[in-house]
């Protein structure tokens, strides 16, 4: 069984998808939450569904390789073959990505290479787009970059604002991560296109 470790920093309804597709038959087990937000509602989430939960708070630790160097402690405690970004919203460094290379996902809410980064759905709905997404990709050492695993379209619609636009992508997050996990950990990484 394949054990994967969960990083948010929020809501964590990618969390709930994902450790609620891990059940009977799957090859893999939640066995971490971990946030870097200690009011994250999302570790709250994770123990209603038994899942263990440690928050390494950023703020704690004077810089990035002391919040770092914690949040290693945590997660190598937890033995995890994957390690699933889920709105896990702190910049990671290289060296930490590199640890883990091979074996982070990431889910960004765009149709990547478009709009890395932050504010994707106001930026979509600014150039007009007619279609938007998300997109399941490994991590490396680049900001939202890495090849891709997913990607999960959906429609614009006329008199979209950021909030209806994200709900729809929100819903195909919830359909794709969960589809490209069960994937990579039967060790296939061909692309998933949803729908
Ligand atoms: C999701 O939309 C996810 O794609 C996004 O944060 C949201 C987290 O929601 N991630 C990023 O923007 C990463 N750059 P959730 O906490 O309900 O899963």
């Amino acid at each position: 069984m394949k054990r994967v470790a969960i990083l948010l920093s929020g809501a964590g309804s990618n969390m709930v998808a994902l450790a609620e597709s891990m059940t009977g038959d799957h090859p893999a087990r939640p066995v971490l939450v971990l946030s870097n937000e200690p009011a994250a509602p999302g570790l709250e989430r994770a123990r209603a569904l038994g899942i263990a939960t440690r928050v390494v708070d950023h703020r704690a630790h004077v810089d990035r390789a002391g919040f770092e160097a914690a949040m290693m402690v945590a997660l190598r405690a937890a033995r995890p073959d994957l390690v699933a970004l889920a709105g896990f919203m702190r910049v990671l460094s290289p060296p930490f990505m590199a640890t883990f290379s091979g074996r982070m996902l990431n889910i960004h809410p765009s149709l990547l290479p478009k709009y890395r980064g932050l504010d994707t759905h106001a930026r979509a709905l600014a150039a007009g787009e007619s279609e938007a997404g998300c997109t399941v990709h490994e991590v490396t050492a680049a900001l939202d970059d890495g090849p891709t695993l997913g990607q999960g379209r959906v429609p614009v619609r006329s008199g979209d604002t950021v909030e209806t636009l994200a709900a729809r992508v929100r819903e195909m997050e919830h359909r794709l991560y969960p589809a490209v996990l069960r994937r990579v950990a039967e060790g296939n990484r061909e692309v998933l296109f949803l729908p």
